[in-house]
């Protein structure tokens, strides 16, 4: 049981957090909440209190309050702040030290560990000043987890969507080391994202990956207590929490860190790694003539099939397959050819590349389970329970 100080900031995502204190209760935490003034707009203080079974805390000059439980106190008696919804007010004033109400007063008072859940709108989230406040926080050893994409109650599309319950749920146990670990003390390796493949010092053949559903599997398992390598192409996503990143750009990159990582309990190769690159990278910009250049191609490395035919195989091996059309056929022929134990076959001809949701399918000895369309976070959970049960 671990004692969590839930700070309810002001924000339509509000009425999650009280799902988020149900699971937490059921997975056998204390929970009490401290609702700012514009949270009050969204739930009731009663809501919160009965959810919690606890009283309810909103004003710094409660006096009742602070003789009986002073502020200091209350930040102190906890195992961990949670502070969901983080709205982008909030953030700022956490990030700038202000102590101007009963949420950030705790926050700047508290000795204990810290974990945002931010929710605002696209264009907030993206915000520089919104980039600089979470950057400064997660200096200061604040957890700020990765808000969710998709369709907002404001009507626009992008991220900034508080994450689901469950997977804040998850961000909980794993900055407080409880929950399932059923995977500590295994070493778990994930490729992800795309590969560049260079032409010429300013030009490269890539490719759609945007590297979110590898990132996913490498928290969602580093969250079940792995040790994880993460070898990521280049992309501009924050490392996952506990991942050891090694950052690549080439398929032969990549391969090479991949070897130097073994030995695996299991490798989750996600990369969409470019089947070609060019035989040789031009050492200046190639310049426009007349004719477009040939480029002449060489075949890369097999990442997937190397580790399938290694005296070092992890004793898991999963590859992914990216597919436009008879998906589950070609997975199961990629499962054969590159000794992988499963593949995850992954219907690409939509928008999964680059977005928040992905619709699988896994094949494995036993043959192919479907699974429904789901947002990553949530296939990479589900996948991380399946490696914990073969592991
Ligand atoms: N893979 C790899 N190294 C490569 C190519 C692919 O490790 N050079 C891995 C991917 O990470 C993925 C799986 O192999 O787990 C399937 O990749 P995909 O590109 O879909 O399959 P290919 O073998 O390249 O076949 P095709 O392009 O014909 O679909």
């Amino acid at each position: 049981m671990k004692r969590i100080l839930l700070i309810v900031g002001g924000g339509i995502a509000a009425y999650k957090a009280c799902e988020l204190i149900r699971l937490l209760r059921g997975a056998g935490h204390q929970v009490r909440c401290v609702l700012t003034d514009g949270g009050a707009q969204f739930v009731t203080p009663m809501t919160l209190a009965a959810l919690s079974e606890q009283p309810v805390h909103t004003s710094l000059w409660d006096l009742k309050d602070e003789a009986e439980m002073g502020h200091i106190q209350l930040s102190r008696q906890a195992d961990l702040v949670v502070v969901a919804p983080a709205t982008a007010d909030l953030l700022a004033r956490m990030a700038a030290g202000i102590a101007d109400d009963l949420a950030t007063t705790l926050l700047l008072a508290t000795d204990k560990p810290v974990l945002a859940a931010p929710a605002m709108n696209v264009r907030m989230w993206l915000h520089p000043a919104t980039v600089r406040n979470v950057d400064r926080l997660r200096g200061d050893g604040v957890t700020v987890i990765e808000p969710d994409q998709g369709p907002m109650a404001c009507g626009e599309h992008g991220p900034g969507r508080l994450p689901e319950p469950a997977a804040i749920l998850a961000a909980i146990e794993a900055r407080l080391g409880v929950g399932c670990q059923r995977l500590a003390g295994k070493h778990v390796l994930v490729t992800a994202g795309p590969t560049h493949e260079p032409i010429d010092p300013v030009r490269y053949i890539a490719n759609r990956s945007s590297g979110r559903q590898g990132f996913a599997i490498a928290q969602a398992v580093a969250d079940m207590g792995a040790r994880v390598t993460l070898v990521a192409g280049p992309v501009a996503l924050p490392t996952p929490p506990g991942c050891t990143r090694i950052d690549v750009e080439t398929a032969v990159e990549m391969a090479n860190a991949v070897a130097q990582a073994l030995p695996a309990d299991a490798a989750i190769m996600v990369a969409a790694v470019a089947d070609w690159r060019t035989e040789s990278a031009a050492g200046q910009k190639l310049k426009k003539a007349a004719m477009a250049p040939a480029l002449a191609l060489v075949p890369n490395p097999d990442i997937l099939a190397m580790l399938g035919q290694s005296p070092h195989r992890p004793r898991l091996l999963v590859g992914f397959a990216a597919e436009t059309e008879r998906v589950v056929e070609h997975a199961t022929a990629k499962r054969a050819a590159k000794n992988a134990d499963w593949i995850v076959a992954n219907d690409v001809s939509g928008d999964a590349m680059g977005g928040n949701d992905n619709r699988v399918q896994l094949v494995t000895a036993d043959g192919v389970e479907h699974w429904p369309q789901l947002p990553k976070m949530a296939v990479a959970q589900r996948l991380a329970e399946r490696i914990a049960d073969a592991l």
